[in-house]
């Protein structure tokens, strides 16, 4: 009997190749970069099933070409790239990854927060350069951490995270919730207050962004945002990047209407927003958040399982579609 014929965009860990390599003929982009848009389609047209990416954009076009498709798996846990009502309307599963990398994806935001407010990369480029005179009481000064206000923009699974790790540094704790509904974890364990957007801009010391990219929080961060935020407070991002108008941060950066930044993703990715990296009180990391071995591993097999349910005619672990 014919195997099925599976085809991933981008080369993910071998474990999950593994194990899709039971079931299937298993297909892999050999370059390590986004595969070109018409080469998407070819393959999509050739293939039972796909992994892919979320520089792939899965919509309209896409199911057109994928006249055999019996599932799409993204490796990732964000799912912007795909419309999920377009495979829904053609009765094509849809899966994502989440779980796997809430942990790695949380822990990137606090290597985020503390590199920011503690000015680790601005003070590292120093040493390296070889400018450093000695030590003095007036360097370098950064922000303090504990005690401050954690606002936590987004308290699904990875805010839910963040905040819970903030344990140790005793800060009180707020967060918006898009459905208005409490989170009990939060509020039980942190004592966490449910707050409006405007409310959690003004009292926060630190921000982290948590919220998916949908077309109400695209731009959520522009410059009405910032001028209500303290201009001693940070913001950190690691979901997706236009749900900051960048320029307007560059602005907001520049001018010290806020006091820094923490980015591990980007509006125009892999591009950044005109002066932006020339800033000193901004770290900036290339959408690392899930860049860990567990995750990265997890990712692959959980997108692997959810291929083989698709092809079976079951529905997937993690599906997508309503
Ligand atoms: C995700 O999963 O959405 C991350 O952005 C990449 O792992």
């Amino acid at each position: 009997m014919a195997k099925f014929k599976v085809f991933i965009t981008r080369r993910i860990p071998q474990e999950g190749i593994d194990l899709l390599e039971t079931v299937a003929d298993v297909e892999i982009n050999p370059e390590d970069a986004p595969l070109p848009r018409p080469l998407l389609l070819e393959k999509a047209a050739e293939c039972d099933a796909m992994i892919g990416v979320l520089t792939d954009r899965i919509n309209g076009e896409f199911f057109d070409a994928a006249k055999n498709l019996k599932g799409y798996a993204n490796y990732a846990v964000g799912y912007d790239n795909i419309d999920v009502n377009e495979a829904t309307r053609r009765q094509i599963p849809v899966s994502n990854t989440p779980g796997v990398l809430t942990t790695a994806t949380a822990e990137c935001a606090w290597a985020l927060l503390f590199s920011v407010a503690r000015r680790v990369v601005e003070t590292d480029h120093i040493m390296r350069s070889d400018k450093w005179t000695g030590w003095g009481p007036l360097q370098f000064i950064g922000g303090d951490i504990k005690g401050k206000t954690l606002g936590i923009v987004g308290a699904g699974r990875i805010g839910t995270e963040m905040a819970l790790m903030s344990r140790g540094f005793d800060m009180p704790v707020l967060y918006t919730s898009s459905s208005g509904r409490t989170n009990g974890a939060l509020e039980a364990e942190l004592n966490a207050e449910l707050v409006s957007f405007e409310e959690l801009l003004k009292r926060s010391d630190f921000i982290s962004l948590h919220a998916p990219l949908t077309p109400t929080t695209k731009h959520m961060f522009d410059e009405s945002a910032f001028s209500l935020m303290k201009k001693t407070a940070y913001l950190i991002n690691t979901a997706r990047g236009p749900v900051i108008n960048e320029a307007d941060l560059v602005q907001a950066l520049q001018s010290g209407e806020i006091a820094g930044a923490g980015l591990d993703v980007y509006e125009n990715e892999p591009a950044m927003a005109p002066g932006l990296a020339e800033l000193d009180n901004v770290v900036i990391l290339p959408h690392i958040g899930s860049a860990t071995k567990s995750s990265r591993t997890n990712m692959a097999t959980m997108a692997a399982r959810n291929i083989i349910a698709m092809l079976k005619g079951e529905t997937p672990e993690t599906c997508l579609n309503p």
